[in-house]
């Protein structure tokens, strides 16, 4: 049975997404300014935190403020257009890429920023394969057109050959850094002029019959009025024209400029972003089901836990992306992999960052819940029935490291608090043959993983520790034709288990690797594996 009336209403007015982008090309202030248009903040700088909100972000938020990074995923929510937009952020950073690959499965579009000086970086052609894997729709924003950068029609030749699609720019900048002048709207046809306005300053906007239409000349300094023709002459006439229905299958992505920090074409991208999102899509099980965003039962699985959110009370946060019907608080769900009836009591939804109660969410929405162990993360709930959603996969990792603690008598604490680590997917633990699980082993992707777990080793658990790097650079889950698991090798290796409990290999190089493939070629030396499997 689906659901009708001002409930499937609610979920065709959700719209899901991403910002995903290189460190440092604005994704913040971005977020700041959709937020300021969608009026849940009213000044910048919010979105980092007010003074007075401490209670609700984590301290080792604090972390990330000095490293000038975003650690942390949040989710934030604002209305536009008349639609409900939950805005998913990303860490940038590479050292937290699965976590940015998580998010991606909660989202159902994304929004690509690059910096105009940069173009497509290291870490944004990364983000696109995953998008491009997962078929996600990718809108992309050119930001820091106030700044001087690349020619615009070699930048959009980068951003094509890196997407392996084709662009469609609605909207083209007229001049770049000092020369910059503002933009032409290919849609409506109009000339919005840059003028460094400050907050509250109203945009000159000139309506044009064709973009070489003169009347425009005049407004901006000699040369830039010819420039802009001529490459506007170049696009309109080789550029495919933008089916949504392209959009949406992830052939083409529509791309627009501007200035995140001085708020120009902020509006224009928002505009755009709720005429052509994509709305809330049907998720596929695991038996290869689609589930209707608007079917009765309640659907959603676990894409990120966060403990201590708040120190003070030790909580745990497990966000959930409803994926079907109607959440009510207190409900109760069936959790699929401990087949057992849990009631969700306390649930939240975060605006900046800040958290309030949730009474009711719909399909598309994130809802934060109180967890007092029950989930891990790629947990799938049903409100009727069992249902599992589509995997979410561990990575490998490449630096291992043991922990010790100078007290003794805190060794029990150390273990448990490296479980809850784990579980958020913070890091990965590996459990030796010998030494058994009193003494796993730490798995990271990125250097920066480790300083985080020691931060919050002493931050949050209070424990001193020091971390003993090991030679190890090399992990894979050994499988069989059948996909499972296989706990013996011929070779000597030391078949170690993760945490639920799948056979692993450790390595010091990738030639040992080839042995072991030589040695064994029936097996599979996988390099991701299922988290609740
Ligand atoms: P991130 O989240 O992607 O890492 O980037 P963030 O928004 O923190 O922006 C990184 C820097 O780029 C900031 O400068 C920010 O002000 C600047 N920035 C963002 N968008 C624009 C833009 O459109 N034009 C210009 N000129 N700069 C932009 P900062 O010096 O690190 O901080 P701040 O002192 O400016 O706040």
């Amino acid at each position: 049975m689906l659901l009708t009336g001002s409930d499937a209403q609610e979920i065709h007015r959700r719209r899901t997404f991403a910002i995903i982008s290189h460190p440092d090309a604005g994704k913040t202030t971005l977020t700041e300014k959709l937020l300021y248009h969608g009026g849940v903040i009213h000044e910048a700088g919010e979105v980092k935190g007010k003074a007075g909100t401490k209670a609700a972000t984590s301290d080792w938020m604090e972390l990330e403020r000095q490293k000038g990074i975003s650690i942390t995923s949040s989710v934030m929510t604002f209305d536009s257009h008349g639609l409900r937009i939950n805005l998913l952020d990303t860490p940038g950073h590479k050292d937290f890429s699965e976590d940015t690959y998580r998010v991606l499965m909660a989202v159902d579009s994304a929004c690509m920023l690059i910096d105009v000086a940069k173009g497509v970086e290291e870490r944004t052609r990364k983000l696109y394969e995953v998008c491009r894997y997962r078929q996600i729709p990718i809108f992309s924003f050119i930001n820091k057109l106030d700044r001087e950068g690349k020619n615009p029609l070699a930048l959009l030749d980068e951003v094509e050959t890196t997407l392996k699609m084709s662009c469609y720019p609605l909207t083209w900048p007229i001049g770049i850094g000092s020369r910059f002048c503002g933009l032409y709207h290919r849609l409506k046809k109009q000339i919005i002029l840059y003028n460094q306005r400050r907050e509250g300053d109203e945009v000159e906007v000139i309506p044009v019959s064709h973009y070489s239409d003169p009347s425009w000349k005049d407004k901006v300094p000699g040369g830039i009025f010819d420039q802009a023709v001529e490459e506007l002459d170049l696009i309109e006439g080789v550029l495919p024209s933008l089916e949504r229905e392209s959009f949406l299958r992830g052939q083409i992505s529509p791309l627009t400029w501007g200035s995140a920090k001085q708020n120009f074409g902020v509006d224009d991208f928002l505009e755009f972003f709720c005429q052509l999102a994509p709305g809330v899509q049907p998720r596929r099980t695991r038996d290869g089901n689609l589930i209707d965003p608007l079917d009765q039962q309640f659907t959603g699985f676990v894409f990120k836990i966060q403990a201590n959110m708040d120190r003070r009370h030790r909580d745990r946060v497990a966000f959930l992306r409803i994926c079907s019907g109607k959440f009510e608080r207190g409900m109760k769900i069936k959790h699929s992999r401990h087949d057992k009836e849990i009631r969700l009591a306390y649930s939240n939804q975060f605006i900046a960052a800040e958290r309030e109660t949730v009474d009711q969410a719909y399909a598309g929405d994130i809802v934060g819940v109180n967890d007092t162990g029950n989930f891990a993360i790629g947990d799938s709930v049903g409100s009727e029935s069992r249902v599992t959603f589509e995997d979410i996969p561990k990575f490998a990792p490449e630096l291992f490291a043991r922990l010790t603690v100078s007290d003794a008598m805190k060794r029990k604490k150390m273990q448990d608090a490296l479980v809850h680590l784990s579980e958020e997917g913070a890091i990965q633990l590996f459990v030796d043959p010998v030494r058994g699980p009193q003494d796993p082993l730490i798995g990271v992707i990125g250097e920066l993983q480790f300083e985080v777990l020691l931060h919050r080793m002493q931050d949050e658990y209070n424990l001193d520790v020091r971390l003993h790097r090991l030679p190890l650079r090399v992990a894979r889950w050994p499988r069989n034709a059948h996909g499972q698991g296989v706990s013996e090798l011929k070779g000597s290796f030391t078949i170690y288990r993760d945490m639920i409990d799948q056979p692993v290999i450790l390595l010091e190089q990738e030639w040992d690797l080839q042995w072991a493939q030589r040695e064994n070629p029936d097996i599979t030396f996988a390099t991701s594996i299922s988290r609740t499997r």
